[in-house]
């Protein structure tokens, strides 16, 4: 079968021959793969970058996707960091890592959205006990986790939702999606503390430099310092390092959680597939996905790191109706 191949750590993947997977388990099944979705987390599998990462080559790269089985059905699937990943014409899933999309799905459009929804979503209800009503602050909101994690906080019945980003030109299209204020994030963070100086959850998608320079902002103008604040660590794509001054989690009601693969079980993060799917399918939120054939991956890897458009790997386009 065709896969996206990763042979040597730094190099992008090249679309190549590849032993077909067959199935090991009893809750194994082998799935023809519609399409996967380029994330970023996906870059850091196939660059061998990721916590999660064996150092082990060949792999295919690709965690999670839609794809159809024997049974004829259409799902949403998330690998377990496998090495025959989802960027493949077939993969094999475990079926209870799996969930069942209605028929007339948009598997692109699923793909690119449900891992950087999931973000947001299982922060929300898993990390913290988020209520109708609480203020968000969303740092690093102008990528796709972040786009979503403002709709998603909308959809949750948040008050304010704040968007701090660097790139104004995305920022100033994020009220049209939820957010209630937006602030851009450039060298002083005291606008950022003025405006978010009631926040109840941060979902932080920054990391590094930005994220030590807003925390201390938050908390210096924070107008109830007893009142709770969950700052949830999602993305690291400023610094995988942030240096947390002691004083801010002494002067205010802090507390620093992080949000992700182990510190949300895999039990847990299933359970909040199918309500997510369910909004993404019928169209809840703002998605800007990119089909792209899998002969042509070695320039997709090139083209994500230039756009924030999410692009989504299809290997049997011709089930899209896209020629192949
Ligand atoms: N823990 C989880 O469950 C989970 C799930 C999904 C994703 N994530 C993580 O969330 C992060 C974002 O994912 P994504 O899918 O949204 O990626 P993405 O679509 O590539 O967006 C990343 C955004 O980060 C912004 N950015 C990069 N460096 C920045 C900086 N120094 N300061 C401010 N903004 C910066 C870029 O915006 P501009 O170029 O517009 O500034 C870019 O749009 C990644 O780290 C990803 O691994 C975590």
């Amino acid at each position: 079968m065709k896969a996206a191949v990763v042979s040597s750590f730094g190099t992008a993947p090249r679309c190549e021959e590849f032993p077909a997977p067959f199935p090991a388990g009893d809750d194994d099944m082998v799935i023809d793969v519609i399409a996967a979705g380029l994330h970023p987390r996906v870059r850091s599998q196939a660059d061998g970058s990721h916590y999660t990462s064996t150092g082990e080559l060949p792999l295919v790269p690709g965690i999670d996707g839609v794809g159809r089985g024997a049974d004829g059905l259409l799902r949403y699937f998330i690998l377990p960091g496998a090495r025959v990943g989802a960027m493949a014409e077939q993969t094999v899933i475990d079926i209870r890592r799996s969930i069942v999309l209605p028929a007339d799905s948009d598997p692109v459009a699923v793909a690119a959205a449900m891992n950087p929804a999931m973000s947001s979503w299982v922060a929300l209800r898993q990390r913290v006990q988020f209520q109708a009503g609480q203020n968000v602050l969303v740092l690093g909101a102008t990528g796709n986790a972040g786009q979503l994690a403002v709709q998603i906080a909308k959809l949750f019945g948040a008050n304010q939702i704040i968007a701090a980003g660097r790139d104004a030109g995305r920022l100033a299209r994020l009220p049209a999606i939820g957010a209630t204020s937006t602030v851009l994030l450039e060298g002083d963070s005291g606008p950022l503390g003025q405006t978010a100086s009631e926040v109840d959850v941060v979902l932080d998608y920054l990391w590094g430099e930005p994220a030590s320079g807003a925390m201390i902002a938050v908390v210096t103008d924070r107008a109830d310092r007893g009142q709770p604040l969950t700052w949830i660590e999602i993305g690291s794509v400023a610094g995988p390092t942030a240096a947390i001054p002691s004083a801010a989690l002494r002067a205010a009601r802090l507390q620093i959680v992080g949000s992700g693969q182990g510190s949300v079980s895999s039990r847990e993060i299933l359970a909040e597939l199918p309500a997510l799917a369910e909004q993404i399918t019928s169209g809840t939120f703002d998605i800007d996905a990119r089909p792209v054939p899998l002969r042509d991956v070695e320039q997709a890897w090139a083209d994500a790191a230039r756009t924030t458009q999410r692009i989504v790997m299809t290997p049997q386009p011709e089930s899209l109706g896209i020629k192949s």
